[in-house]
């Protein structure tokens, strides 16, 4: 049908859109840059981010792991404090708001039920919005105030992957854009530093051999597998993990490092794959430290570090990217690793069991 002759060559959407990450990421530069080739954000949506007290992301699923990285980027950049909320959890559970709190909902669909039926609260209450959507015309677009593009392109695989990488970046401009606003110049040149994050991502999408090795080696037979990273790659974590859950159906948690040895080190057994991030120097010591736990009580353990930060034995080593921007690389081996994972299992990748591309029911 039409739709396979989008596919291309590929035998799979989901391997398309993650091949098509270093290109969106360029496309995004392309899209926010405003004539003296600078990254920037409508005028209008950062005076309401310097007007507000108070971000509060509210999203789910991955659109939700992405909020995460956001946070911590409008937060270390532009000293504004940001909340993240599962959508479904704030609409009956709703958190004390600050005096002026301004709502960033993030959505690839812009149709998510769960995201919605908070943005009809925040709109009754009179709170201003935002929706970071990949679809123009959507109904979270629609509904909101200010509505930032992903031009992501047609995300059809179930299991999201560009749209993850296109919200960190869109965050990030808003975040720099934010932080210049205020007066907070950053020490880097946001445009440099992504192209570089494109370039890097376009070799790790070379890598595909070396990922599916990884795949075969630790996630052929098994019947779970965990995630460590602290910091940022604690964010990449949960959605790796997300992402292998999704379409191989194997058990897989993200965890924080030093969270492990408060219970979850009690499911550790002779063999049980540990996939650990290591691309902050600031824990590298520390989440060195967690997999030498693991590895005690008989873990397999596959590290993946940055250049300037491997170790002996790490199984992979990504190309340096700046120290804020590494979840956008470090996320492409995790979703490489699900998806030979479920490959190699048999499973539909494009389409697994019991979830929707969008889900339009609360
Ligand atoms: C569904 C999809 C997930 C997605 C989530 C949020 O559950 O299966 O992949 O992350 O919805 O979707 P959204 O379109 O709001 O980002």
């Amino acid at each position: 049908d039409a739709s396979d002759i989008e596919k291309g060559t590929y035998p799979h959407y989901m391997l398309k859109e993650i091949d098509e990450q270093p290109f969106v990421t360029r496309r995004i530069i392309q899209k926010y840059q405003d004539e003296h080739g600078g990254l920037t954000i409508d005028q209008a949506i950062i005076n309401e981010v310097l007007n507000a007290d108070r971000l509060y992301i509210v999203a789910c699923g991955t659109s939700y792991h992405a909020g995460l990285v956001g946070k911590q980027l409008i937060e270390s950049w532009a000293k504004i404090p940001v909340e993240v909320h599962i959508a479904s959890e704030f609409s009956y559970n709703m958190p004390l708001l600050s005096e002026k709190p301004l709502f960033l909902f993030i959505s690839q669909s812009g149709e998510t039920a769960d995201s919605r039926a908070v943005l009809v609260q925040t709109n009754k209450l009179g709170h201003k919005a935002i929706t970071i959507t990949n679809v123009p015309g959507s109904t979270l677009s629609r509904e909101a105030d200010y509505t930032l593009l992903l031009h992501a392109g047609p995300e059809i695989a179930v299991a999201s992957t560009k749209a993850y990488t296109a919200q960190i970046a869109v965050l990030a401009i808003l975040a720099a854009t934010a932080a210049k606003a205020k007066g907070l110049e950053l020490d880097f040149d946001l445009t440099k530093e992504l192209a570089i994050v494109a370039n890097v991502m376009e070799m790790l999408c070379d890598a595909k051999e070396e990922m599916e090795n990884i795949a075969r080696d630790y996630l052929t037979l098994t019947r779970n597998c965990f995630f460590i990273g602290r910091a940022v790659d604690y964010y990449v974590c949960l959605e790796g993990a997300l992402k292998l859950k999704e379409i191989s159906y194997i058990q897989a948690e993200g965890f924080a490092g030093g969270e492990l040895k408060h219970g979850t080190i009690a499911l550790i057994e002779d063999g049980t794959p540990v996939i650990a991030l290591a691309t902050q120097e600031h824990v590298n010591l520390s989440i060195r430290g967690n997999v030498k736990e693991v590895v005690a009580r008989g873990a397999n353990p596959c590290v993946i570090s940055m250049r300037g930060l491997e170790g002996d034995g790490d199984r992979f080593v990504i190309p340096a990217v700046h120290p804020d921007l590494t979840s956008l690389v470090s996320v492409v081996p995790l979703q490489l690793i699900a998806y030979y994972a479920a490959l190699h299992r048999g499973c539909d990748v494009d389409k697994p069991r019991n979830l929707a591309k969008s889900v339009t029911v609360e």
